[in-house]
C-alpha cells in the first residue's frame, strides 16, 4: 500500500510515477495507491484501510512530521512494515517505522544560502544591503522545515541579509503567484525570492513578470528554487528567468525496491537513506546537465 500526499505539484507527480512504474505486476507488486489529497486525516484512513487488506508492507510519504504514533503503533501490531519515503516523522519511538528514504531538506536549504552568498559575492554585492522574501511550503512538513531551516543557518551569518517575509505557498503555482504577488505590493525592494519548490516559483515568476519587473540574471530580482524539475526548471533557467535550483530527487521507488528485496531476504537496511542531490543554475551548460541526467 502506498499513501501519497496528493498532487500539489511538479516533484510530486514526477514521484507518483516513479512508484506507479516500478511497484508493477510485470515486478510482482500489486500496488494499493491512495491520493490523500493534501490531507494527514485521508493518510491515517489509508494506513487503517492497508491494515484491513493485510498489505505486506505500507509506503507512506507523511503530509507533516507529527501526529502518527497511533497509526504506526497499530500497523506494528498488525505486523506490517511501514517504509517512509520523501518527507519525515517526529516519533516517540523511530522502531515504528523500518526506514526512510529521501532527500536532505536542511542540506538543500544551505545549499540555496551558499550559492547566494558566492553569486553576491561574484556581483561585488556581498557587503550591500539584500532584501528577501521567501515562499514556504507546506507549514510542519519536512521539506518546508528543513530547507527553512537550512536557508537560516546561512542567513544568520550575514548581518545585511534582511529576510523581510516567510508566508505559505501551499508548494502550488497558484498559491505561489497570489503570495508573491502580495509581497510585491508590500514591499518595494525585493532583491531575492526564495521559493521552496518549483511549482510557487513558476507562480511567483508570472507575478514578478505580471508587475512589470523582471528576474533571473540581468534582472532585478534574483530566485531561487528548489527541486529542479525537469524540464520546466530548465527551460527557466535556460530563458534566464531564473537563477539557481537545488535539486530534489522524486525517483525514490527503486530504492524501496530494493529494500523490499532485502526484507524478502531477511537483510538488514539502513534506518536512513538519503538521495545523491545537486544545485542547478542559469550559468551552467544545461543541456549537458539533462542530458546526463535523464529526467
Ligand atoms: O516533499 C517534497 C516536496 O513536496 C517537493 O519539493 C515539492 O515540490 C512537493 O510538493
Amino acid at each position: 500500500g502506498l499513501s501519497q500526499i496528493g498532487s500539489e505539484s511538479d516533484w510530486r507527480n514526477a514521484n507518483t510515477e516513479s512508484f506507479k512504474s516500478v511497484f508493477t505486476a510485470g515486478n510482482g507488486y500489486y500496488l494499493l495507491y491512495e491520493d490523500a489529497q493534501q490531507k494527514q486525516e485521508n493518510q491515517l484512513k489509508a494506513v487503517r484501510d492497508f491494515i484491513l487488506q493485510e498489505v505486506d508492507y505500507t509506503i507512506l510519504d507523511p503530509i507533516v512530521e507529527t501526529g502518527w504514533d497511533t497509526v504506526l503503533m497499530e500497523a506494528e501490531d498488525a505486523g506490517i512494515p511501514v517504509i517512509l519515503v520523501d518527507r519525515q516523522m517526529v516519533l516517540e519511538n523511530d522502531e515504528l517505522y523500518t526506514c526512510w528514504v529521501g532527500s536532505n531538506f536542511r542540506e538543500e536549504g544551505r545549499t540555496a544560502g551558499r550559492w547566494l552568498e558566492d553569486y553576491l559575492k561574484s556581483q561585488g554585492r556581498e557587503n550591500e544591503e539584500i532584501r528577501m522574501v521567501t515562499l514556504q511550503g507546506t507549514p510542519e512538513s519536512s521539506a518546508q522545515i528543513g530547507r527553512t531551516s537550512g536557508f537560516a543557518d546561512v542567513l544568520s551569518e550575514h548581518e545585511n541579509w534582511n529576510m523581510l517575509d516567510k508566508r505559505n505557498g501551499e508548494f502550488t503555482q497558484a498559491k505561489g503567484q497570489e503570495v508573491m504577488g502580495d509581497f510585491l505590493k508590500l514591499y518595494e525592494d525585493i532583491d531575492v525570492v526564495v521559493s521552496e519548490n518549483d511549482n510557487m516559483t513558476f507562480g511567483a515568476i508570472e507575478a514578478i513578470e505580471q508587475a512589470g519587473r523582471s528576474c533571473g540574471p540581468g534582472g532585478d530580482i534574483i530566485v531561487i528554487s528548489f527541486d529542479a524539475v525537469s524540464e520546466a526548471a530548465f527551460t527557466y533557467m535556460k530563458e534566464g528567468r531564473l537563477h539557481a535550483d537545488m535539486e530534489c530527487n522524486p525517483f525514490l521507488a527503486p530504492m524501496v525496491d530494493t529494500i523490499i528485496k532485502r526484507l524478502e531476504r531477511n537483510e538488514t537496511v539502513e534506518k536512513i537513506q538519503y538521495v545523491e542531490e545537486r544545485c542547478f543554475d542559469a550559468f551552467m551548460d544545461l543541456d549537458a546537465v539533462m542530458e546526463e541526467r535523464k529526467y
